[in-house]
């Protein structure tokens, strides 16, 4: 596997023959983001892994500077399974200027996790963009934890005319349920014994709906109260409409519930999609 440490490294690599699949990440590789090398490995003829924590998308007093770097053993997951390149620029190789030129994503980026979260969009799009004019790839590929995430880079390609298809990929969860992340480390054990009842509280709202419930609101009114009395603290739950993130209006069918929570000092966000006839 060709590690790319600068550039004129990266340029090499671009210029030599074959589509690129890129697959952006933050390192810390964990199950989910294999599978999207998997996936890549089927969608370009070149598969170039990305790993940079990049501070622009974190916040004052977030998790930056304790943010898992674990380079050893994610090149050694990535070259297990075929992984063609991984490139891992540095600071001053993303951002060698004050980054004073931002995507501005749209209003969506302020709801939902943008609310606790400010100019966190604004930093994923400038770094994914970044990215993107680096290696050109052809096809980019995301996790679907990471909804609105993948809506908003979506969007930004579509209204921007980047030229780069996007694919979202499945959630890859622990067989309790928990969605894999790399701030699943940060939960004590108490705690991960806890985490998997998000999921479970998500599949319980989407069952309900599915059995012909309505009043979303309530719902999740409901499940928010059941994550609070275990102590949680719950920033959403909340039904919206998986083409638009929306809330859905009379007779949308195709629903993405998503949720944001607090298990002691770790953030977790979960999401399920769903058609509901
Ligand atoms: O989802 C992530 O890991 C990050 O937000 C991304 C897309 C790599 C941008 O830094």
């Amino acid at each position: 596997m060709l590690v790319i440490q600068n550039l004129s490294q990266l340029r090499q690599y671009r210029e030599q023959k074959g589509s690129i699949a890129l697959v952006p990440t933050l390192g810390n590789l964990h199950e989910g983001h294999l599978s999207l090398v998997r996936h890549a490995l089927n969608e370009g003829e070149r598969v170039l892994v990305s790993i940079f924590v990049n501070p622009l998308q974190f916040g004052a007093g977030e998790d930056f500077e304790r943010y898992p770097r674990t380079l050893e053993a994610d090149f050694a997951k990535l070259e297990s399974i075929g992984t063609d390149a991984v490139f891992t620029p540095d600071l001053s190789m993303l951002y060698p200027f004050r980054q004073t030129v931002l995507i501005r994503p749209s209003d969506l980026a302020s709801d939902l996790c943008g609310v606790t979260r400010p100019g966190h969009f604004a930093g994923v799009a400038t770094v994914v963009l970044k990215l993107f004019n680096l290696a050109r790839p052809e096809v980019a590929l995301f996790g679907k934890k990471d909804y609105q995430q993948l809506f908003i880079i979506q969007e930004m390609v579509e209204q921007l005319n980047v030229p780069v298809r996007i694919v979202g990929i499945e959630t890859v969860r622990d067989l309790d349920g928990l969605a894999l992340s790399s701030r699943n480390s940060y939960l004590s054990v108490s705690e991960r014994a806890e985490a998997p009842m998000l999921y479970a509280t998500l599949q319980d709202v989407v069952q309900k709906i599915s059995s012909g419930k309505d009043g979303y609101e309530m719902l999740c009114e409901a499940a928010t109260r059941k994550m609070r009395d275990k102590g949680w603290q719950v920033e959403y739950v909340t039904v919206r409409d998986s083409d638009t993130l929306q809330l859905p209006e009379q007779g949308c069918n195709r629903l993405v519930i998503l949720a944001a929570v607090w298990i002691g000092k770790t953030r977790l966000i979960d999401n399920i999609e769903f058609i509901c006839d």
